[in-house]
This record gives C-alpha cells, structure tokens and sequence, in this order.
C-alpha cells in the first residue's frame, strides 16, 4: 500500500510565547535540532517518500529549514493552509495532494521516542480505514481523549473534554484511508471554531468503519508548551551517544556529549548528556547536564545546568550558575561593569526572569 506523509506545521504557537514571537513553534530546537526534524525523520524510517507539509503565517521559514526535503531523503511538497482552521480543515487542504493513498499524519510539534515505523508497518499490512495512537497521561483534558468498549474497540473521541472518560489522549499521528475527506467534510466547527480531527474520526466510527487504537509505550511529548519543551529536551538527551567533531582544548569531559563540528570548547568541564552545535564558542564555563547549546551561541565564565541557550545567544561573565532555563536566540546575559549596583533589564513581552 502507498502511504504518503501529511505533517502541519501552521497554527499559531501562542503557548510557547515568547520563543514564538519570533519564530514557528515547529522550528524551536529539542536537543539543538528542530522539533519538525525529529517528525520527517521518523517518516523517512518509516519508508515514506512524499510528504506533504501544511505550512501558514510561517511558512516561509519552515520552507527555509526544510528546503526540498533531499536532507531527510524525502519529497516534500509545502501546502498552505488560509488559516489554523483545525487538524480536519487542515486534512481537507490536502486532499489534493494525498489523491487516494492511504497518508500517515503527522502534528509538527509532536516527538515520539519510537518514531512511526511499526505502526505504519502495521497500517499497510492490515485492513483498517483508520489508526489512533494512544498513550495514558496524568493531564488527559488537555488532549483528544478516547474511551475504548470492553472489547477494546474505540467507542468515544473527545477533544480537550472537561470531564474526560479515561485517561488515554489521542497521540498526534494518525493513520488515514482517503474515508477521513467524506468525515471531515461534514464537520461543523466546534465550541472553540476550529474543525477538529477528534470529530472526524468519531464520523468514521459512527459510520462503521474500522478505527484500530494502539497504546504507544515508548515516551511522547506535545511540545506545545514550555515546559514540555524542556521535558523533551531531557528525554532526547538522555538517549544521544558521545560525538565530539568540534575543537576541545584543555576540557574535562564527562558523560555523553556531542560536540558538532565548527564548535569551539576551551578550558571547560562539560557534565553529560550535552550538545553544543556547530559555530557555538564556550570557554572557561561549566556546563552541567541536560544542557543544549544551539549554532553561534556564547557562554563564557559562567556555569549552566539544564538549560537550552538558543542560537546567537550569549551568557558572559555570570557568577551564579543559570538553571532550568530556556533562553531564545540573539539575547545577551553579562555582567555588567556599572558602578552603582542595579540590574539592567531590555525583555521582550512575555518573559520570565529570576534574580538572586
Ligand atoms: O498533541 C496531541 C494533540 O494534538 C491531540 O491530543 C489533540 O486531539 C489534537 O487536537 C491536537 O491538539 P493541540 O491543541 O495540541 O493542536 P495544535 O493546535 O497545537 O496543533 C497541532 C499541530 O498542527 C501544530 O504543529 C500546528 C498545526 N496546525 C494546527 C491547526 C489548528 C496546523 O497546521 N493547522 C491548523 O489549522
């Protein structure tokens, strides 16, 4: 069975503000790459060749980043979308390009430790119109939930409900036959406006059709939000192996690190899982675990600990070591050499800032 790829990357992002004040939520780096990497990827394992991506106000920077596609060994086709209308109005923006294949979709700011293979595999060997991936969550009414009948069979979706009926949220990939158009054509929009993708495959079952539910084991995270942002920045580094291709002088390296060609690391001690990317300068600083730096940022006499420094960024000069962090790119953090005793602040709408 031919199965092509549908990932979106629109919508708004306005849970990750500030970060997305300045860019897509798809394009903030979990352990110095993009979240939207980590989703084409997986597709690419999972032997699919075309790719559509939904693309809206940001698109431009998203067809920057992705360029063709030939980077992930994949053929992607941008598709714009007029507005975040929701994931069903999103589906039927692309029937165009998805014909009649079957399509695995794919929301951008989602990451799976486990990719998608085995259940595409299982998809293209099977009979069902549709498949939902699953995972049990302590939070479910932040998510579409799914109410299985005794028999296992999917008996209810809901999306985002206030009195949720289990605890099993709908993963963001799905595995569609050309069924899901005739469902999501039918959709009125729902109490927040948007068409949503929860309804339509609720349309699917309530016509018949087969729906087959599978439990996802290996972690999952929606990246929506900032501290599930650092939450996923923990769970990829934990899994990286040592990769050290930049310049290191004088530097104690402990634990897992990777260190990208171009990198410059002098008189450090370096604490793993870490990742500092290519054209990143540290010198003469601590860097503890569950740290990322990104491409051309600076830190120098300072320490950091769990913490994402994004790219062009710098830390200088800073006594007191900077924890459970995430600081966005093109921002300066120094010591000032002013006389009088004040800190002196430029922050852009919608920061947080600890002072000791
Ligand atoms: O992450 C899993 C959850 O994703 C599911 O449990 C929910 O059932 C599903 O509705 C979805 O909920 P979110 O509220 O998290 O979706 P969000 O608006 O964040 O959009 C997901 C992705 O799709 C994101 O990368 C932006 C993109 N998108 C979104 C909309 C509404 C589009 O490309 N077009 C759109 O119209």
């Amino acid at each position: 069975m031919d199965v092509k790829g549908l990932v979106l990357s629109g919508g708004a992002g306005t849970r990750l503000r500030p970060i997305t004040h300045t860019r897509a939520k798809q394009l903030v780096p979990v352990a110095g790459k993009p979240v939207l990497f980590y989703g084409l990827e997986a597709m690419a394992e999972a032997g699919i060749k075309q790719v559509g991506i939904i693309i809206g106000d940001t698109g431009d920077e998203i067809r920057a980043a992705v360029g063709d596609g030939s980077q992930f060994g994949l053929e992607v086709t941008f598709i714009p979308q007029d507005a975040p209308r929701g994931l069903a109005h999103a589906v039927l923006t692309a029937e165009e390009f998805i014909g009649d294949s079957a399509f695995c979709m794919y929301l951008g700011d989602n990451l799976l430790r486990d990719g998608v293979a085995g259940f595409v595999d299982k998809f293209r060997a099977g009979t069902a119109d549709a498949m939902i991936l699953l995972q049990h969550v302590p939070n479910p009414s932040e998510y579409g939930v799914a109410e299985l009948d005794a028999s296992g069979a999917v008996k209810q979706l809901v999306e985002k409900p206030k009195e949720p009926k289990s605890d099993l949220a709908l993963v963001g990939v799905y595995l569609f036959t050309s069924s899901i158009f005739d469902a999501a054509k039918k959709l009125e929009p729902s109490w927040r406006g948007e068409y949503e993708i929860t309804d339509a495959i609720q349309g699917l079952v309530d016509s018949g059709l087969r729906v087959e539910p599978h439990v996802v084991t290996g972690w999952w995270k929606d990246t929506g939000q900032l501290a599930d942002m650092l939450e996923a920045n923990r769970l990829v580094l934990d899994a990286i192996e040592t990769d050290i291709q930049g310049d290191v002088v004088d530097t104690k390296i402990e634990g897992r690190v990777v260190i990208q060609a171009g990198a410059t690391v002098e008189r450090c001690h370096i604490r793993g899982p870490v990742v500092i990317c290519s054209g990143a300068t540290v010198r003469d600083a601590y860097i503890g675990p569950y740290s990322a730096i990104s491409e051309d940022a600076h830190v120098e006499r300072a320490e950091m600990e769990h913490a994402i420094l994004l790219e062009r960024s710098s830390i200088i000069g800073i006594d007191t070591r900077i924890e459970d962090s995430l600081i966005g790119a093109d921002c300066q953090i120094r010591r000032s050499d002013a006389i009088r005793s004040a800190n002196r602040l430029l922050v852009g709408d919608g920061s947080r800032i600890e002072i000791l």
